[in-house]
Parts: C-alpha cells; structure tokens; sequence
C-alpha cells in the first residue's frame, strides 16, 4: 500500500482502510499519505498532460486525472466519478481592474457536476466508502456539500444521509438533496451543531461520515490547485484567494501546494490568502490575535454556505498559513454580495460565499498585501444558480443592510405594446463598474 493515515500532531500512522477520523491518541486531524517514492510511474508534469482531453474513466475526471496525487491503489473499477472538475479557468481583466490587480483568473468550481466543488472532495471520499463496503454515508451541510452526498451516494448505489440547518439554508441545495433521493433531515440547529450531532450519529449507527473532517475528501480538493496550475501551463500565480468555512478547502489546497513543490512540479508556492465573512469570521479572529487563542464564534451572514462559527479544520488551515505565506481576511455582507453581482454581470456567475475571492483580493490590495502587480487565482466555489433567493433580493433592494450598488432592476410591463417600446426606448443603463 502506498498510502497511509498519519495525525498531523503526534505522527500516529493508521492503515489506510481503517474508519477513523481523528488521532486515538491525542484526538488531531488525519492526513491520508502517499508514498510518491514507491510508485511504479514517477510524477511529472508531463504524465498530467497527456491525460488531458481523455475520454476514459477515470482520467476523464479533473480529479482522477492527478490519480498518482489523490490516491494512488485504488483500483479503477471502485472509482464513484460523475466525472468531475474540468472546469473552466476563466481571465477577468475587468474585474482584475476593478479588484486593482495586474491579471485575475476565476476558477469555477460551481462549473462541477451539482455546482459546487465539493464534488472533488465527494467522489474521492464515496470511493472510500466503496472500498470500506460502507452502506450508508452522511454529512452535515450548508447545503452544498449534502448535494454532493446526494448525489454521488446515488451514483455509487448507497444510502446518502444528509443533517441540514433549519434556518437560512439556500434554495437550490435544499432541493438538491431531497431530488437526488437522499434520507433528508433538517435539524432544528445550526451547522456547527449540526456536525457534531452527524458525528455522533454516524458512530453509534455505523454511517461514514463525509464531512470535510474525512481526510480522504480533502485528498480529492487538492484537484483544484492541481488543475488551476495545469491550466496556467505550470506557471504558478503569486496568490490564490479562496473563501473559508469549515477550512477543508484551504487545508487542502496547503497540502497540495506543499506536496508540488515537494515533487518538483512547481518551482514555488503561492502564498494563500483566506476570506471568511465578517459574520462568521473565527480564523480571522484567530489569526489577527496572532494566534493566541481561539474562539468559536456564533456565525451569521448572507453567505450562508460558510454560514460557520467553529470550523473543524483551523489546525490544517493554520499549517496552510505556515506553508504558504498566507493570511486571513474578513469581508462584510455589503461587499459580498457587490462583488457577487459584478461576477454574475460578466456572464460568470457564482453563489454568495464564492464572490469573497474577488472581494477579498480587493481588500488585500487596498491594505497594500496583495501588489498591483500580482497575479491572482481566486475560486468561485458555487454556481450562480445555488442562492437564486440572494440574487433576487440583491437586486430588488430587498436584503437586510445591505444597499446595492451594482443591481439590476427587473422592469415590469403590462400586455402593451406602446408601453413596452416606450420602456426600451427610455431605458438608462448605469456606467458599468467594469
Ligand atoms: N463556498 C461554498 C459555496 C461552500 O459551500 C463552502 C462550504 C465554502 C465556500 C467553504 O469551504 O468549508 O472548505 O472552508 N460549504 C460546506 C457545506 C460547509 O456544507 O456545503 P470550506
């Protein structure tokens, strides 16, 4: 086997097939470890490219496609793929002025099979549970990643088991769950809790959990860094910007950044920079105070998908900081939901909790952390569609302290043909922000 399970503090090496979470010995996070130097096919650049385009299964996957990286004895046929990632890297020198950066790339992780990048993670931790022969499966969610549950315990033929939060979850992955066929349950708590109750839940039931805890999920996000780099011919950016929740994403893309550099693939690593939303901002905190101690928040924001006071990822997170120069941002509500509106008025899109990349990269610009002269990936990380609920709102001026500065009024007409030639006539469009 090429691949264990080691606890980020204390070292403790677990097989790679035993259904743990966190260290028996000292309760830390799991890393799944791969031994690169025992594969049979080095790692290069070169092995990456050559599956581009593939028609097979499963490097038709933009996560399989970097097998050697996300788990490498696997074999083929226990693969759960939709396929997944593959999605697009798109240049924004608009919104790069606007942002007040030299280039900006957009990395649509909402472009996935169910609209959200969990589905990287998904696919790789429902593998998993193939190979452990679990039968059911279970998250707690914000919404996105029970989607991808959803979905992908369909895909693999077992039970999806999805705890949800009774207040503020979005629309559209409300619906996803309960279409997908999951066992939905909407629990008269928030996510925080939420997760606690799945964990619990899932051990007396036997049900393996795949919250970003799973470290096995976190092997198959390390795909976005891999591919976004691919995608920039191997040339690495000076940042990537990202927005944080439950800190599964920034723990993975640390570890696939570290684990590049390691290998020889790139000659560098990006700094990382975290935006968690003012509303539910404990890393942010955390990392201000210098990391003296840290405290759980009770988190509250129109982002709802990162809608999270106590994230169960910060260690790895803080070691994301450690490895890649990074910092840790916060934006409020008002700037979310304005730099949302301009990624959804170039055509793009995204959800709310996506839209702090771009606000962010503004932010650190304006303090002076991110240069004018940089390049910038940022990732959307959910489709426009997720929250039609926000965008609406946004643009009839019907959210809560939040003023819109880029809406888009929706015009309304009776059956009239005069009245409507004389709307379009008439109608002034506001100088475009980008
Ligand atoms: N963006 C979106 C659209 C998300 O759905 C999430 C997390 C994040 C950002 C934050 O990512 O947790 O890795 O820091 N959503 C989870 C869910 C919590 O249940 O769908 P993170």
């Amino acid at each position: 086997m090429a691949s264990i399970l080691q606890c980020i503090n204390c070292g403790t090496q677990y097989p790679i097939n035993e259904v743990i979470y966190e260290c028996s010995k000292c309760g830390g996070l799991l890393d799944v470890i791969h031994d690169y130097a025992s594969l049979e096919t080095p790692i290069t650049r070169q092995l990456f490219d050559d599956r581009l385009g593939s028609l097979d299964k499963p490097h038709n996957s933009g996560v399989w496609r970097f097998k050697e990286m996300i788990y490498p004895d696997v074999p083929d046929d226990l693969v759960v793929s939709r396929p997944e990632g593959n999605t697009n890297l798109y240049h924004v020198p608009n919104l790069a002025k606007w942002a007040g950066v030299n280039e900006l790339y957009l990395k649509h992780e909402g472009e996935n099979p169910t609209g959200s990048f969990k589905d990287r993670g998904m696919t790789a931790g429902v593998t998993q549970a193939n190979v452990l022969g679990m039968k059911r499966v279970a998250c707690a969610s914000t919404g996105n990643t029970s989607s991808s549950l959803a979905s992908y315990a369909a895909t693999a033929g077992i039970e999806g088991v999805i705890f949800l939060q009774n207040k503020q979850i979005a629309l559209g992955k409300l619906a996803q769950g309960i279409a997908y066929g999951a066992t939905c349950l909407q629990i008269n708590a928030d996510f925080d809790r939420n997760l606690e109750l799945v964990r619990e839940v899932s051990e007396r039931l036997g049900i393996y959990v795949l919250n970003s805890v799973n470290p096995f999920r976190l092997e198959g996000q390390k795909s976005i860094v891999f591919e976004a780099i691919q995608q920039l011919r191997w040339q690495v950016p000076d940042w990537i910007v990202v927005p944080g929740g439950n800190l599964g994403n920034s723990s993975a893309f640390g570890k696939a950044l570290f684990e590049l550099h390691q290998l020889g693939l790139i000659d560098r690593i990006p700094r990382l920079a975290i935006i968690q939303a003012h509303g539910a901002n404990p890393l942010y905190r955390y990392f201000s105070g210098g990391y003296n101690e840290f405290e759980p928040v009770k988190a509250d924001t129109i982002a709802t998908a990162i809608k999270i006071g106590n994230p169960v990822n910060r260690e790895k997170a803080v070691r994301t900081m450690e490895w890649t120069g990074g910092v840790v941002e916060e934006v409020h509500d008002q700037q979310i939901m304005d730099a949302k509106s301009l990624v959804d008025s170039t055509g793009i899109g995204c959800e709310p909790a996506s839209a702090c990349s771009l606000a962010g990269t503004k932010k650190l610009v304006e303090k002076g952390i991110i240069r004018p002269g940089d390049t910038v990936v940022g990732v959307l990380t959910g489709h426009v569609l997720k929250d039609p609920d926000a965008t609406i709102g946004y643009h009839s001026n019907m959210l809560e302290d939040i003023t819109p500065q880029y809406p888009n009024k929706l015009l309304q007409a009776g059956d009239d043909l005069e009245q409507i030639i004389e709307i379009l006539s008439n109608v002034k469009h506001e100088e475009s922000a980008i």
